[in-house]
């Protein structure tokens, strides 16, 4: 059975609690904890630097997912591996140089990702699919949570599943993933489904993460 794990977008979560946060969605049955790194360059937002990766890394054992949208990623792959992050993803549209920061963070002995906004083909990222452990396909225009998925991505996953052929790196799925979508997704292929609005903005962390899980059962 090819892999399908939850991995828990904090950007959601309510940040004057965030300790707790993470232990609900652990308790809960969380397979990794997803952390959106902003810097208001590359994205119109701002979120966590290492500092709040390394306090983390402190209070919880799952792999932490930093998923950088941050322009001149090279500067920070080595102060987050240095934090404790386990993957570090990183925008193909983000730098001229992906090949030399995909090295970059294998070097720094962390699981390596890269990332493709909606409207970025995969041919960006042809040439360096050996050298990832994970793609990640965002279902939305990176930035905030909580917006609408883009029908699109489904064809997106379907022709990267294909490309995948003979590699083994994962498919991770972020934005607008929710019970309405992540069981298609999984059927397509994807192996990594971030979620942050259907966990964190709901009552119950629990009761969200058994809906997932459920959504996930009903497509194997
Ligand atoms: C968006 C982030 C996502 C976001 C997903 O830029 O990369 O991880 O938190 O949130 P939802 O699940 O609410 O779309
Ligand atoms: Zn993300």
């Amino acid at each position: 059975m090819p892999t399908a794990l939850i991995a828990p977008s904090i950007l959601s979560a309510n940040f004057s609690i965030l300790g707790e946060e993470i232990k609900a969605v652990e308790a809960a049955g969380a397979d990794w904890i997803h952390v959106d790194v902003m810097d208001g360059h590359f994205v119109p937002n701002l979120t966590f630097g290492p500092i709040v990766v390394e306090h983390l890394r402190l209070i919880s054992k799952l792999p932490l997912d930093c998923h950088l949208m941050v322009s001149n990623p090279e500067a920070w792959i080595q102060p987050f591996a240095q934090a404790g992050a386990d993957w570090i993803t990183v925008h193909a549209e983000s730098t001229p140089h992906l090949d030399r920061v995909l090295n970059q963070i294998r070097e720094a002995k962390c699981q390596v990702g890269v990332s493709l906004n909606p409207a970025t083909p995969l041919a960006m990222i042809e040439e360096v699919l050996d050298l990832v452990d994970l793609v990640l396909l965002m279902g939305v225009n990176p930035g905030f949570g909580g917006q609408k998925f883009i029908e699109s991505t489904f064809g997106k996953v379907e022709r990267l599943v294909k490309l995948r052929a003979g590699r083994s790196f994962l498919v991770s799925i972020d934005g607008g993933v929710s019970t309405q979508n992540i069981g298609q997704l999984q059927k397509m292929g994807a192996n990594i489904f971030v979620v942050g609005s259907a966990i964190f903005s709901t009552q119950d962390r629990r009761k969200a993460m058994e809906k997932l899980r459920c959504s996930l059962n009903e497509s194997e």
